[in-house]
């Protein structure tokens, strides 16, 4: 099974903490260059120092905001002209605020879409030329398992969600013809910062202390426990790899069992 990434270009977002930043270590670690993408830049480098380069790649990273598609648009221009091609983009973001559909405004619902949807899509197309010539191209949506099954007090995330996880359907299936995959991860409770602020958004919504909350919520996985970033990248690494090049159009959750449906 042929996993090796070398002399392959990764760009992972959202990757200065949580499952975007185990994706980048796992990519590097397979052998690809990888270009880190997120807000802050103190955490970007400081990222870029972790990531392996036993195969003497050169990573980078640049600086973008995803409530902000207009600038991305001429960052990933500029970016794809000067370092060439991007053989792997890894689509992840911070997710939109918790709360019930009932109350969200319109502006956060904008705001989600901008952010996941439309910073998606303006990635994968400045991208998706580089991979045709190329003759390789993978593109990772991480997603959420709200896409099967919607989450109670999420009800942006689950809207938006379900636009991503169509649009990256829409997507697989017009680029497989060119060899270029396009997957989606749905990780489920993953021990990173966006969970804790989803344990302290329930406790306070509910009065409930937090472990009482953190407790309702393991007792809903199957497996007892929450998912390490780690986990959630391996799925991801394995879906960019040679290995997986017959796989596309799906989604892969890694939520110890939790989604209830097929
Ligand atoms: N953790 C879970 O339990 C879980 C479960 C299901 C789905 N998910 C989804 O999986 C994704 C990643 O989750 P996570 O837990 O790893 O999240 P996280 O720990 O909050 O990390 C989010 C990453 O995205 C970057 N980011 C946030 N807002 C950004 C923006 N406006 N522009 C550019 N970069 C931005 C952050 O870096 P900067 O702050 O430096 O920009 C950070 O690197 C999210 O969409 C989340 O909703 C997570």
């Amino acid at each position: 099974m042929i996993l090796d990434l070398k002399n392959k270009r990764a760009l992972v977002c959202g990757s200065t903490q949580g499952i975007g930043k185990a994706v980048a270590l796992e990519l590097a670690a397979m052998g690809a260059a990888v270009t880190l993408m997120a807000r802050d830049e103190e955490k970007l480098k400081q990222v870029k120092a972790e990531l392996p380069v036993n195969y003497g790649q050169l990573h980078s990273y640049m600086v973008a905001d995803f409530n902000q598609p207009d600038q991305l648009r001429s960052l990933m221009s500029n970016f794809i002209q000067r370092s060439g091609p991007v053989h792997i983009l890894v689509n992840n973001t911070g997710g939109p605020p918790a709360g019930p559909v009932q109350s969200a405004r319109v502006e956060e619902f904008q705001a989600a879409f901008n952010a996941h949807l439309v910073c998606n899509h303006l990635l994968a197309q400045a991208c998706i030329e580089g991979m045709k010539l190329s003759g390789y191209g993978r593109i990772v949506n991480i997603i959420s398992t709200s896409v099967k099954q919607p989450l109670p007090n999420l009800g942006v995330s689950n809207t938006i969600r379900a636009a991503v996880a169509n649009w990256s359907k829409t997507l697989a299936n017009e680029l497989a013809p060119y060899a270029i995959t396009v997957n989606n991860v749905l990780p489920g409770a993953t021990a990173t910062g966006r969970l804790g602020a989803i344990i302290n958004g329930r406790a306070i919504k509910t009065g409930l202390p937090e472990d009482v909350v953190k407790a309702e919520m393991l007792h809903e996985i199957p497996m007892k426990r929450f998912a390490e970033p780690q986990e959630i990248a391996a799925a991801v690494a394995f879906l960019c790899s040679p290995a997986a090049a017959y796989i596309t159009g799906i989604n892969v959750p890694v939520d110890g069992g939790r989604t209830s449906c097929l």
